[in-house]
């Protein structure tokens, strides 16, 4: 495995849409270990593929330490309510800010191994996984969210984030 560098806000890459993984082949694999080491390494609950500049539809989502979903071409199947939380990211380094986001969603993705499974996430899970999805389709939570701020000045509100 191997960090890799994570690209931030500014690059064009995070703007493109991904392409769907039509195999899940030993490279997609290695990607996706490293995509997890990346994402250790900046203590993150979640990481895409076009952050390290891998323009696939896949991404690594951690909602708590040690619960790790790997999730290739995903695909939202249901959504339904909605919350809103503080979220960062890792492409957009030093700042939080809050997203309106659904509160359960149906999801379908392949996993390491090829097999198609469908998930229900409520919650911080369903944030994390929709926010993932949403780099998939050059979308950043900034462009969503109100009330940018910065990262520091959150933790001083004890928030939850990205
Ligand atoms: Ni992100």
């Amino acid at each position: 495995m191997a960090i890799r560098n994570v690209v931030t806000e500014g690059d064009e890459i995070l703007r493109k849409k991904c392409r769907v993984v039509t195999e899940v082949t030993d490279r997609i694999r290695e990607t996706m270990e490293d995509m997890l080491e990346t994402m250790h390494s900046q203590a993150g609950v979640g990481i895409a593929a076009p952050q390290v500049g891998v323009m696939r539809r896949m991404f690594i989502a951690e909602p708590e330490p040690g619960r790790v979903y790997y999730m290739i071409n995903p695909e939202i199947l249901e959504q339904d309510g909605t919350q809103f939380s503080s979220e960062g990211c890792l492409s957009v380094p030093g700042l939080v800010g809050d997203v309106e986001r659904p509160e359960r969603i149906k999801i379908k993705a392949m996993d390491l191994d090829g097999e198609v499974k469908t998930y229900d996430f409520e919650g911080f899970d369903a944030v994390v996984m929709c926010h993932e999805n949403d780099h998939l389709d050059g979308i950043l939570y900034i462009d969503k969210a109100k009330n940018i701020r910065d990262a520091e000045a959150a933790i001083d509100e004890d928030e939850e984030e990205i």
